[in-house]
């Protein structure tokens, strides 16, 4: 590993040199800027950036962690995060805790070790011990996609009841009546919360039944097995809530391609969400339930730098308001 002192060695030059000349250029002079920068370049010198922010006191990268990094809703929010960072001089490092509480609490422990200048997290696991434990060593946290239940932290999220309830409302208006709901783990807010929102329009409107059908992940894979499941079933469905939009597209393939031979909508109406880019593209185009993503994301980066500047700050709880996208699956 090639060290500032080697470098500091091939140009003639001290080790404050060579630190100002990568730092402060303007307080080198040009010969001595020519041969250190000649010397990196000879000796492949890479600076160790987290060693000079850990001197500095604070990292310059914000640790993002993601329940799955396979659905394009949180990679929507990486960008956001992003975008904002960015703009604050920051970098946003993203860890996948793909729904396991072992990768969730190791990632927290890494972003520690890293001294980032905060996290931002969607909570798999009960992690709020674990976060009230780096913010006491000076590292703060805000959860997306997820609201905070104790307010001791800030948190960014949509209103996911009201966000199940407009999805279920709209198959009624619709004209359905035999409602499915596919979604889980149940122990997942997300899912758990769509749900509630998704009961209480069927509470509302007489003559409508709601069907629970609980999976164990909210994967294309899930809604795939889902899918084939209510395909071959004589009593089916007329429409299905799925609880994200990765599902839905699941259900559609068993539903419409993978032999299924229903015809979607008339047959079965299907309404996803989060309004993933691939919802307006699909085989039928998907009815779904947008979240601003991206928005979520910048939000959280905005919440995250107010906090690491002023940890006494008062903490904040936002949460937007879903909407509903209409599209072929549901007849519109
Ligand atoms: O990760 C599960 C789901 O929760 C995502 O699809 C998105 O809807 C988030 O809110």
């Amino acid at each position: 590993m090639v060290s500032v002192r080697d470098v500091a060695q091939r140009a003639g030059v001290s080790v404050g040199t060579v630190s100002n000349a990568m730092n402060h250029p303007e307080k080198v002079s040009a010969a001595a800027l020519e041969r250190v920068t000649e010397a990196i370049e000879a000796l492949g010198f890479i600076r160790n950036d987290a060693a000079r922010q850990l001197r500095n006191g604070r990292s310059l990268t914000i640790g993002l962690v993601v329940l799955d990094v396979r659905n394009p809703f949180f990679t929507d929010i990486a960008r956001g995060a992003e975008d904002r960072a960015t703009q604050a001089g920051l970098s946003v490092l993203l860890a996948n805790s793909d729904e396991d509480s072992t990768r969730e609490s190791a990632y927290l422990d890494l972003f520690e070790q890293q001294r980032v200048h905060g996290v931002l997290i969607s909570p798999f696991g009960d992690i709020t011990a674990r976060l009230a434990q780096l913010r006491s060593r000076g590292i703060p946290a805000v959860l997306v996609d997820r609201g905070s239940t104790d307010l001791t932290f800030s948190s960014v999220s949509v209103d996911d009841i009201a966000g199940g309830r407009l999805a279920v409302e709209h198959l009624i208006a619709q004209g359905r009546r035999r409602i499915a709901f596919v979604g889980g783990p149940l122990s997942l807010r997300q899912a758990a919360d769509r749900l509630a929102g998704a009961r209480e329009a069927v509470a509302d409107h007489r003559g409508v039944t709601l069907e629970v059908i609980e999976i164990d992940a909210l994967s294309v894979l899930a809604g795939r097995t889902a899918g084939a499941g209510i395909a071959h079933r004589a009593d089916r469905p007329d429409a299905v809530f799925a609880a994200n939009d990765l599902v839905a597209m699941g259900l559609l393939q068993a539903l419409v391609m993978q032999g299924g031979g229903v015809r979607v909508p008339e047959e079965i109406a299907i309404i996803g969400y989060d309004d993933i880019d691939f919802a307006a593209a699909s085989v039928v185009p998907l009815s779904s339930i947008r979240q601003p993503a991206e928005l979520i994301g910048a939000t959280a980066v905005e919440i995250l730098l107010a906090e690491a500047a002023d940890p006494e700050i008062k903490h904040r709880q936002v949460e937007f308001r879903p909407e509903l996208v209409a599209r072929a699956s549901t007849g519109a």
